[in-house]
């Protein structure tokens, strides 16, 4: 049997986290960016794999259609009570097949990191994508936030911190305890790590073609006795991945 790598789990926890308006992550980087990035045109529609409480839908300006998929029910369950857009349970990386096959953007935030097969989650989104149409990737970045082989470190010689990374080239599947404290009785989620190559081949083999890439780090200051160094670093290496790949128009 297919893992289950949905977050049904976890959904009242994720829906309480993100809230209506977003996680600290989604409202101090991801949005903004994405506001800064994108522009929609009438008759736009917006396909959201990986949707989860359905955050970018309540992002999205009012004239723009949107259809979100998420294998957790309670998420969908959720999103359904937060905003009226259309919204439907299921498997992404499975054999998806939607009535509409005209997206103009098709979109993974912070989801296709949680998908066994991302090859079929990303085949899935082009099928479903109009010439001209865009799949915007956001992801933990591949190379700093690779799940256990990443951390900070502290060279107390050149005063400043450090990124160590252990493994990069290696696919890795790394079961996530949401709740640590509560050890093995934790809810777990899986995080699939890939190489950038890994999601550009994906993409390519699908037709599409590379259109912009954005490194974004995070905001949040220290204060205190590290500030300096922990301001420095967190300048230097982003936390996330911003994808884009256009189909082309012939
Ligand atoms: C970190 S959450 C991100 C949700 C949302 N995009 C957001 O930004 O809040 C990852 C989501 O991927 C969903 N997911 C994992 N595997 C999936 C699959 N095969 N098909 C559809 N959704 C999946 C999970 O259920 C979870 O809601």
């Amino acid at each position: 049997m297919a893992k289950d790598t949905s977050w049904k789990q976890v959904g009242k926890w994720y829906d309480e986290i993100v809230s209506k308006e977003g996680h600290t992550y989604h409202r101090e980087v991801v949005f903004p960016r994405l506001r800064e990035w994108l522009s929609f045109d009438q008759g736009d529609a917006v396909l959201d794999l990986g949707c989860g409480q359905g955050v970018l839908a309540r992002e999205l300006p009012q004239e723009v259609s949107y259809l979100g998929i998420d294998l957790a029910k309670p998420l969908i369950e959720k999103a359904k009570i937060r905003s009226s857009h259309l919204f439907q349970v299921g498997d992404v990386t499975g054999s998806l097949s939607l009535s509409r096959k005209d997206f103009s953007h098709v979109f993974f935030i912070l989801s296709l990191q949680n998908m066994k097969r991302g090859d079929k989650a990303v085949k899935n989104g082009a099928d479903h994508l109009r010439k001209g149409g865009k799949m915007i990737v956001i992801l933990n970045h591949p190379c700093y936030r690779i799940p256990r082989q990443s951390s900070w470190g502290i060279d107390e010689n050149k005063k400043l911190q450090y990124r160590r990374i252990d493994r990069y080239l290696s696919p890795l599947e790394v079961p996530i305890q949401m709740h640590p404290s509560q050890k093995k009785d934790s809810a777990v989620t899986y995080s699939y790590h890939h190489p950038i190559s890994t999601y550009v081949q994906w993409m390519v083999s699908e037709g599409l073609v590379i259109t912009r890439l954005e490194e974004w780090h995070s905001l949040k200051l220290s204060t205190g006795g590290k500030a300096k160094m922990e301001n420095r670093s967190r300048k230097e290496f982003p936390l996330f991945l911003a994808l884009e790949a256009t189909l082309p128009l012939d």
